[in-house]
Order: C-alpha cells, then sequence, then structure tokens
C-alpha cells in the first residue's frame, strides 16, 4: 500500500459518486420542477457524456487513489442506455469493494434482472410517499406508489440489497413518516430519512420544510423501541438504528442539523465529466481535456487527480449558516451532480 492521500482537511478518499445522466423520468419538485425542466429543457447531448471506457478508466484511476466504493446516481441512471454493460465492467476493477445504484426505481421491472446479472448487488431507492395522491404531487409524472412498491419487492425477490431514501419536507410528506416506518419496517427494508436540503437553485428551500432528524428519531423510538448500530465504514453518512423488536433497520441523513463534513471522503463526477468536491459546490474541475489527452497516459492523470483531491477543501455544510444566501443561485443541480 502506498501512502493514503489526504485533502486539506486531512480527509481521504473512499467513494466516487458517479451521474451517468443528467435526465430523470420523474419531475420532483425539489429537484426538477417541471416549471424550469418542462419538455424544453436542453439536456446534455450524448457527446458531452463521459463515454463508458471514460467511467471504467476515471474509476480504476480512482481506485488507485484509495475510493473503495462506486455510486452511480444521475438524474435517473437507468435512462443511460446499457447501464449494466457498465456495471460489469465496473466490477472487474481491483479495490473496488462495493457498487450501488441510486434511483426512483420506476424502470427496475425492465432492468432488474440484467442489472443484478452484470453484478449489482445494492440498490437505494427513493421514495418520498406511500400514500399515493402526496407522491404523484411530488414525482409530477403521475407515477404511482404501488408501482414503485411493487418494483423495490421485485428488487428485493431478485436478491438485491435494498434501502429506501425518504425525503422529508414539513407540510409536504412529513404526515407519511410514521407509515413509511411502519411499512418498511413489516418487509424488513432499510428505510433512511434524508433531511431535506438546500441543493441546486430551483427548490425553493427553506429552514421551515426541514424536519430534523431527532424528531423523528423520537417519534420512532417512542413507538417501537430503537437502538443505535454502528457504522459500516468511516464516514457513512446515515445514522442507523435497529428496531427493538425487529431486524429490520432505519437510517437517519441528517446533513442540515448534524452535518457530516468533517468525514466526507466522497469526490462526486457530474456526467459531463466534472470533478465536484461537495453536493453544493459551485465550480467544477474539468476531467474530459484530462482523459481526452492522448498525450497523457494513466501514470500523468493519476497524479493530476491527486493533486485535486490534495487540493479539496469543501464543508459546505459546515459552514451553511455562515455562508447565507452567499451560493444563490449558483449551486449545481441535483440532476446533474446526482445528489
Ligand atoms: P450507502 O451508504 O452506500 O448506501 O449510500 P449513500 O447513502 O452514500 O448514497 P445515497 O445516494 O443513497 O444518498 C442518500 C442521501 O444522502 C442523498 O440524499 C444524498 O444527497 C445524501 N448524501 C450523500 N452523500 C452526501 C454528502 O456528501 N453530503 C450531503 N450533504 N449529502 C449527502
Ligand atoms: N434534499 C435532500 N435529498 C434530496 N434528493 C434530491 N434532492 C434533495 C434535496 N433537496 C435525494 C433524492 C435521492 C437522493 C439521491 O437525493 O430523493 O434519494
Ligand atoms: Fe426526483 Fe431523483 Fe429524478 Fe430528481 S433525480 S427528479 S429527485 S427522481
Ligand atoms: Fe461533503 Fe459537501 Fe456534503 Fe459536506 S456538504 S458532507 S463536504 S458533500
Amino acid at each position: 500500500m502506498g501512502e493514503v492521500i489526504v485533502d486539506q482537511l486531512n480527509r481521504p478518499i473512499h467513494d466516487l459518486r458517479i451521474s451517468v445522466t443528467d435526465r430523470c423520468n420523474f419531475r420532483c419538485k425539489y429537484c426538477m420542477p417541471k416549471e424550469v425542466f418542462g419538455n424544453d429543457y436542453v439536456f446534455l447531448p450524448k457527446e458531452e457524456l463521459l463515454s463508458f471506457e471514460e467511467i471504467e478508466r476515471l474509476s480504476r484511476i480512482y481506485a488507485r487513489l484509495g475510493v473503495k466504493k462506486l455510486r452511480l446516481t444521475g438524474g435517473e441512471p437507468l435512462l443511460r442506455k446499457d447501464l449494466d454493460q457498465l456495471i460489469a465492467r465496473l466490477n472487474e476493477i481491483p479495490g473496488i469493494e462495493d457498487i450501488g445504484l441510486t434511483t426512483n426505481a420506476k424502470l427496475l421491472k425492465l432492468q432488474g434482472k440484467k442489472l443484478y446479472r452484470a453484478g449489482l448487488r445494492r440498490l437505494n431507492i427513493s421514495l418520498d410517499a406511500i400514500d399515493d395522491e402526496t407522491f404523484k404531487s411530488i414525482n409530477d409524472r403521475n407515477v404511482s406508489s404501488q408501482e414503485i412498491l411493487d418494483n423495490i419487492h421485485y428488487a428485493v425477490s431478485l436478491g438485491f440489497k435494498v434501502k429506501v431514501n425518504m425525503v422529508v419536507q414539513k407540510g409536504v410528506n412529513d404526515h407519511e413518516v410514521i407509515p413509511m416506518a411502519k411499512y418498511f419496517k413489516s418487509h424488513g427494508i432499510t428505510l433512511r430519512f434524508i433531511e431535506f436540503m438546500d441543493v441546486g437553485n430551483d427548490n425553493a428551500w427553506d429552514m421551515k420544510k426541514v424536519k430534523p432528524s431527532k424528531e423523528i428519531a423520537n417519534e420512532l423510538d417512542e413507538l417501537f423501541g430503537l437502538e443505535p448500530i454502528s457504522a459500516n465504514y468511516y464516514g457513512e453518512v446515515a445514522n442507523r438504528y435497529r428496531y427493538k423488536d425487529s431486524q429490520a433497520e432505519v437510517g437517519f441523513i441528517s446533513s442540515v442539523t448534524n452535518a457530516f463534513c468533517n468525514s466526507c471522503t466522497r469526490a462526486r463526477i457530474s456526467s459531463n465529466g466534472y470533478f465536484y468536491g461537495c453536493l453544493f459546490a459551485t465550480k467544477g474541475i474539468h476531467l474530459k481535456p484530462l482523459l481526452r489527452d492522448k498525450s497523457l497516459d494513466d501514470e500523468a492523470v493519476y497524479k493530476s487527480l491527486v493533486d485535486i483531491w490534495q487540493g479539496r477543501n469543501d464543508q459546505y455544510s459546515n459552514l451553511r449558516d455562515q455562508m447565507k444566501g452567499q451560493r444563490e443561485h449558483q449551486k449545481i443541480n441535483m440532476n446533474y451532480i446526482g445528489g
């Protein structure tokens, strides 16, 4: 093993989150609202996207820097053509111990088997409500919660390890917290509550809409009894608990009320090949010129990626209060950077 590469805040790199497309088949109001991303929105043309070869090469080189975990995101990653082929390639990379996919699950019925065959084992599925009317009003594409629930069970039946992500917004879906908890507890599926974050520019974020994890944890503890479980690895984003009367787990991602920047070991790559040191970054570093310069071999690219990581000093959530409004309308949208 070589030396550990750390950034300005002494953080090693562990996860690479790769967005494979900026498109999505949902129009969640907090992410890609119809008014902004209606029918005419110009998404990235195909040539702009990193190719599978480029994603694979980048991942191989990042594995040398210390990356152990890859997560594919979007937009909606299942909209990227032949995604299973990418997974099969990434699965071969030495040093990569874990590959996950974050998806809204709409297309899982069609693609689940192929993805499993390609070696994918972990799915994080977004579902913000079981109540159909609430869910439809959030996804704004008339997709029913039953369809997503069916696909979640289908994924479990194929052998996937599934976690469900619920972004909680006060006044929008906080009435669904207990129904969601009961449902997934009864099915033994991990549910994670995510605090609504001020990512992107188009989601009308307001602190008043944030439901603090603590409140939910207290409610669940009173109802069912919770006991904490230790993190799977250093820098895991969710605080995890087990229900006292079952093996089911529940998690809390508290990026607003309890920032976890001090152990943020994640690099993000947008679908058109920019490196971002933070979900809330305003500027990325373009990697395509590096990857497409024929005079640069893997060693040269490795050196540049080391420099980039060593220069990283992002910690937006730690500084949110001090930065009030400063990044207004400059942040990168979630469909582009991948959450
Ligand atoms: P596993 O722990 O491997 O299952 O995945 P994950 O939780 O890292 O990935 P996932 O895509 O499911 O992320 C869940 C939520 O956590 C999303 O809403 C992300 O936007 C949020 N999240 C993930 N990483 C970060 C981060 O570095 N900073 C902030 N602020 N939020 C993050
Ligand atoms: N705050 C918190 N989570 C968000 N996501 C999208 N936008 C936000 C936001 N503003 C979530 C999605 C998905 C994950 C990748 O990010 O619902 O679960
Ligand atoms: Fe909704 Fe996720 Fe699509 Fe954004 S990327 S619109 S959060 S499903
Ligand atoms: Fe990492 Fe930025 Fe999230 Fe902090 S706000 S945990 S630095 S991605």
